[in-house]
């Protein structure tokens, strides 16, 4: 039995790219340039990182909506389930002995719109290295949960874990995500450095978001149209146990589950 729903969406999906076929007197050699395009995003398996990089960004906003707390933000395709759990303080990311990048040391807090503290919430932490990629998705890096970690906030909502400072990085240029990017539309495929989240909290909706550095060059011309400037945060130099390390910090507020509002 079709879902009704489904149905109604995809006539009117294709009523509108034939409407869009018809207006633009498209024809064969347009049609076979799209067609072999498209096939060219299967065969390279990056049909994740299409979808992400041009449309994500849009879902995530409808479905997460704005209101008294943090904006979401995209997942994107590096998202790798089952990071480690870290129990033992101080939080450190897993890392190579010598992973490259500066040392970056990041407090925050989880609360409710109310100011309450959300103690036991389950904070899942990814970002890039230093040379813009993710393990399980380069093959230069090993199979390992590199710079990707869980831990929860302690009962005053509170948190602080190590790490290394992520760096704007660009997304594959050699394939045919960033040919579309970068030789079609003649525009670049870099996005801002950013360090990935997601929060788990008994009574809250889950809250998948990213975080950006002020002074970044790529925050008003992200390449996958996701920043929002309430998700841009400002490091400072700092000290930490005699070495030098960027200072940055923010206080997450969940979206309690009554309150969700899908638009
Ligand atoms: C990311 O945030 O990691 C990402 C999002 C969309 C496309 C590529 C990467
Ligand atoms: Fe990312």
């Amino acid at each position: 039995m079709a879902d009704q729903r489904t149905v109604e969406l995809f006539d009117e999906f294709m009523d509108l790219v034939r409407g869009f076929v018809a207006k633009h007197d498209l024809g064969y050699p347009e049609y076979e340039a799209v067609r072999k395009y498209l096939i060219s995003i299967g065969e390279a398996g990056e049909w994740p990182l299409w979808m992400d990089a041009f449309l994500e960004s849009t879902v995530n906003t409808t479905s997460y909506g704005v209101g008294a707390w943090t904006p979401s933000a995209i997942t994107g395709p590096y998202y790798k389930e089952n990071a480690p759990l870290l129990t033992e303080k101080p939080y450190e990311l897993p890392m190579r002995p010598d992973e490259p990048g500066e040392p970056l040391l990041f407090r925050g807090k989880v609360t409710g719109p109310d100011g309450a503290p959300v103690g036991r919430a389950l904070i899942d932490v990814w970002h890039s290295t230093n040379d813009g990629v993710y393990t399980f998705f380069d093959p230069a890096l090993p199979d390992e949960y590199l710079l990707r970690g869980r831990f929860y906030s302690d009962d005053d909502g509170s948190f602080e874990f190590r790490s290394i400072l992520p760096v704007p990085y660009q997304i594959p240029s050699n394939g045919p995500t960033g040919y579309l990017m970068e030789t079609v539309l003649g525009r670049h495929s870099w996005r801002p450095a950013h360090l990935h989240w997601t929060i788990t909290a008994s009574g809250f909706t889950p809250l998948t978001t990213q975080l950006y550095f002020e002074g970044d060059p790529y925050l008003d011309n992200d390449s996958c149209s996701a920043v929002k400037n309430d998700l841009v945060i400002s490091p400072t130099s700092g000290e930490h146990d005699g070495t030098p390390v960027t200072l940055a910090g923010f206080d997450f507020v969940l979206q309690p589950v009554a309150e969700r509002v899908t638009a």
